[in-house]
C-alpha cells in the first residue's frame, strides 16, 4: 500500500487563508477538507450540495455539524469519510490525499481509518450483534479467534456484554445503536462519522448514546464528528459548525453560544 505525500509546504501555505482553523491548538489534523464541491447530476438536473465547504478536525476533537435539512451535511460526511469524491477540492485523511488512492488503498482507509454510524443503524439483520462487530474485522483480515475476542471486548465497552448473540430485531433501538458504535470501533480507526445518532431515538436513549460516545472518545483517544440537531449533543462537542446551501458559514465553541436563542427553539 503506498500513501500519498502530504502537500508540499508552498501548498499548505496557500491551503491555510482557505482553512478555517482552530487557532492556538498543534494536535495534528486528521481530517482537511479544502474548498470542496460536490455536484449530483440526475438526468438533466444538477444540485449543488456542496459549494466549496473547508474545514480541518484536530485529533481527538468531539465535532458536532449542524444544518437545515438538504444543507449538505450527509454530502460532507460521504466526502470526508472517503465514501464518494468530491467534483472538485481536496480531503485529506489523516494527511493523505483520498484523490490520489486507487480502489484498493480507498477500501483499506474506510475500512481502517474511519468508523460509521447512522441514523438508522445499518446493521445486518441475519447475524448476532457479535457477528455485526466482527464483519469489519473480517474485511480487514483479522483472524476469526481475535476477532470474536475483541468484537466481545468492544461490545462489553458499550454495555452489551448480555446481548452478543442476539439479532438486531431483538433488541431496542438505543441497544442496535450501541451495536452500531462497537462495529464502527472494530477496527480501531481515527475517526467516526456519526451522521445524525440520535434522530431515531427517544430523548432518554439519545441522551446515553451521546454520554456513550463523549466517553468512547476519551477513554479511546478516537475523534467523533457527528451531525445533529441535539441540543445535548451541541453542549458535549468541542467545537460545532454549521453549514448552510453547502457552505459551512459558521464555527464556535459552546462557551460561545446562547443555547437559550430562538435557533435552537
Ligand atoms: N445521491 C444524490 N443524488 C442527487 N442529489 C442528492 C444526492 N444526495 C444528496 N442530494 C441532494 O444534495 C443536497 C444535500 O443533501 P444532503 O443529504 O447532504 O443534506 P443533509 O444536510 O444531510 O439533509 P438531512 O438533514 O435531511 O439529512 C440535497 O438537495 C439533496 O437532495
Ligand atoms: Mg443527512
Amino acid at each position: 500500500m503506498t500513501a500519498s505525500n502530504p502537500p508540499d509546504a508552498a501548498t499548505r501555505e496557500r491551503f491555510q487563508t482557505l482553512f478555517r482553523a482552530p487557532t492556538g491548538d498543534d494536535r495534528p489534523r486528521v481530517i482537511r477538507a479544502v474548498n470542496v464541491h460536490k455536484t449530483y447530476t440526475t438526468g438533466s438536473q444538477q444540485t449543488h450540495a456542496l459549494r466549496g465547504a473547508s474545514l480541518e478536525v484536530l485529533r481527538g476533537e468531539y465535532l458536532s455539524i449542524m444544518g437545515p435539512s438538504g444543507s449538505g451535511k450527509s454530502t460532507l460526511f460521504n466526502m470526508i469519510g472517503a465514501l464518494q469524491k468530491p467534483s472538485s477540492g481536496k480531503v485529506y485523511i489523516d494527511q493523505v490525499d483520498i484523490a490520489e488512492l486507487d480502489h484498493n488503498e480507498l477500501a483499506w482507509l474506510r475500512c481502517r481509518k474511519v468508523g460509521y454510524i447512522f441514523q438508522s443503524y445499518n446493521l445486518i439483520q441475519v447475524m448476532t450483534c457479535l457477528e455485526n462487530v466482527m464483519l469489519p474485522m473480517a474485511f480487514a483480515g483479522l483472524e476469526p479467534e481475535p476477532a470474536r475476542d475483541k468484537a466481545v471486548s468492544i461490545l462489553k465497552l458499550v454495555g452489551l456484554g448480555h446481548r452478543m448473540l442476539h439479532k438486531p430485531g431483538e433488541l431496542s433501538g438505543g441497544q442496535q445503536q450501541r451495536v452500531a458504535i462497537a462495529r464502527a470501533l472494530a477496527n480501531s480507526p481515527e475517526v467516526v462519522l456519526a451522521d445524525e445518532p440520535t434522530a431515531n431515538l427517544d430523548q432518554r436513549t439519545g441522551q446515553e448514546m451521546i454520554e456513550l460516545l463523549d466517553d468512547l472518545k476519551q477513554r479511546l483517544q478516537v475523534t467523533v464528528i457527528s451531525a445533529t440537531h441535539d441540543l445535548k449533543m451541541l453542549q458535549k462537542s468541542d467545537r460545532i459548525l454549521w453549514i448552510e446551501d453547502g457552505r459551512i458559514v459558521r464555527d464556535a465553541r459552546p462557551s460561545d453560544i446562547d443555547f437559550g436563542s430562538a435557533e435552537f427553539h
